[in-house]
Parts: C-alpha cells; structure tokens; sequence
C-alpha cells in the first residue's frame, strides 16, 4: 500500500492554539477545555487519557469541527476549522476525517452492512466493492455474517465495531475515536487494535482515540493526559509500555 497523502505540505495533521470550551455562563459555566496548544503529526498514534469529565471528548469534537470553540483555533492539515463555512467542514469531514463516536450513532434503520459502508458510498464506491471492502473487515474484527443485522439487534460491543468499520473504511486520513474498546472484551479489542495499528502503519492514517483502557494506552506511542480540560502531561512512548503517571489519581 502507498503512504496516504496525510497532509499535502508541513502541516501537522491536527494543532490547536490557545484553544478552550466553556460551556454555559456564569456560575454554571463548565471549563471543558482549558487553553489546550498541541500538535499532531501526520502517521501519530495518539491516546487521550484522564479522568471522566476531563474534556477528552469535547476536545475530539473541537478537532473534527463538531463543536466551536469558545476562543482559540484548531487546524486539520493547517486548515483553520473554525473559520471555515459548515458546508467546507462537511466536506473536510467527509475527504480526511473518520470518526467513532462515544455513543455509536448508528442509523437504526439501516443494517449493520449499510451503516459500515455509508462512507464508501459518499465517495463513489460501487456496491460490489462495497460489499466485499465490509465484509473483509467484519470478518477481521468478529463480525462475520452480521452483515444484515440492524443495530438493534446487535450487543453494544458489536454497534461499538460497526462504528470503528465505518469510521476507518474510507481510508481517511484521521480517525478520531472516542473509546472505540470500551464495550469490548479482551480479544475484540485487540482484534480493533490491530486494524487500526496496520492502517496506521501501512497506510500513515493519523489516530487520535480517547480512551479509559490501560491495554489500549499500551499500544500507543503518545499519551495526552487531560485533567480538568488542560493537558496535564503530554508524552511520546514505547509501544507496549504504559507510564505510571497515566493512571494516577488527580490531586485536589
Ligand atoms: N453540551 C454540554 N453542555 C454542558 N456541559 C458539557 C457539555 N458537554 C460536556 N460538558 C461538560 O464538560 C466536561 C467535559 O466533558 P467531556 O464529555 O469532554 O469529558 P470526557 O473526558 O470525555 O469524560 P468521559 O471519560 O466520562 O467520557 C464535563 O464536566 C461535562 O459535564
Ligand atoms: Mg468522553
């Protein structure tokens, strides 16, 4: 497989400046995210760790444009997000970003099949190839032969990798996932984890996944640590190693 062309120019895949999200005003205002300044290269694979209530995923719905920010900018490929026109995210969305939500957000009237291949159809894609591009990956991460099962009829578990197959299939060049393991045993979240590591590796698909699960922190090679919307810690690591500070209580 060729690179993907993550990023035309030296842009990070994602930075943000000086970025927050207050929800609300007053004395019920809620500093979801605090003055938070990273950057991300194209081919990272980023965990987004910390607490509940931390702002990991307000600060994925700030990236993908889902969310404006109160002050502050965030830029996808060095493309100013916030100033662009809600037809111009739609279509940046659409070309370059994947997401997998914390709730799925499945279509409940569309079967499993029909929501993993939503993508590929906004981009062209034939149903022949459609088919046989789901399928492979269903049978991939475990879930052969649910092709025409609708949402309601799956466990949590499988809704959560229907997500993850729809929100990868396109080849985008960001995935933004919010827990993307946690309905998930041990095995299906390996499983989850492979296909993202190998589109990651073969494809330089940029990750960036919220995530609770220290075996999922394991696997990434940088952990931004969140507490209270701000970045507490922000470290590149080893594959397979997991830092004691990712899992420390917050002092108060
Ligand atoms: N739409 C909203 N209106 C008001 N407050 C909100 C809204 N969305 C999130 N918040 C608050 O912002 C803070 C950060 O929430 P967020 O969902 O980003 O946390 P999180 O780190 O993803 O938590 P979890 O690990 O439980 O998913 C929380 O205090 C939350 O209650
Ligand atoms: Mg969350």
């Amino acid at each position: 497989m060729t690179p993907h062309p993550n990023g035309d120019g030296p842009h990070p895949a994602v930075d943000t400046h000086e970025l927050w999200k207050i929800f609300g005003e007053g004395s019920t205002a809620v500093h979801a995210v605090q003055n938070v300044s990273i950057a991300i290269e194209p081919g990272e694979f980023v965990a987004l760790c910390g607490p509940s209530g931390s702002g990991k995923t307000t600060l994925v719905n700030l990236i993908g444009g889902l969310t404006d920010p109160t002050r502050g900018t965030v830029r996808v490929d060095g493309r100013d997000v916030g100033a662009m026109s809600e037809r111009a995210r739609a279509q940046l969305r659409l070309e370059r970003i994947g997401f997998v939500f914390q709730a799925y957000n499945l279509l409940p009237v569309l079967s499993a099949l029909e929501n993993a291949e939503f993508p590929l159809m906004l981009r062209g894609a034939g149903r022949e190839e459609r088919r046989r591009e789901v399928s492979k990956l269903f049978e991939h991460i475990g879930l052969g032969g649910l092709e025409d099962r609708r949402p309601g009829a799956l466990s949590g578990g499988q809704q959560q990798r229907v997500a993850v197959a729809r929100a990868v299939l396109g080849a985008p060049a960001l995935v933004l996932a919010d827990e993307p393991t946690a309905n998930l045993d041990t095995q299906a979240s390996d499983n989850l984890l492979e296909v993202m590591e190998v589109l990651n590796r073969e494809r330089g698909v940029t990750f960036i996944f919220c995530t609770h699960d220290p075996r999922v922190m394991r696997r990434a090679r940088r952990i931004i640590r969140l507490v209270d919307g701000h970045v507490e810690r922000d470290a590149e690591k080893e594959p397979g190693t997991l830092p004691d500070w990712v899992l420390e209580p917050v002092d108060t």
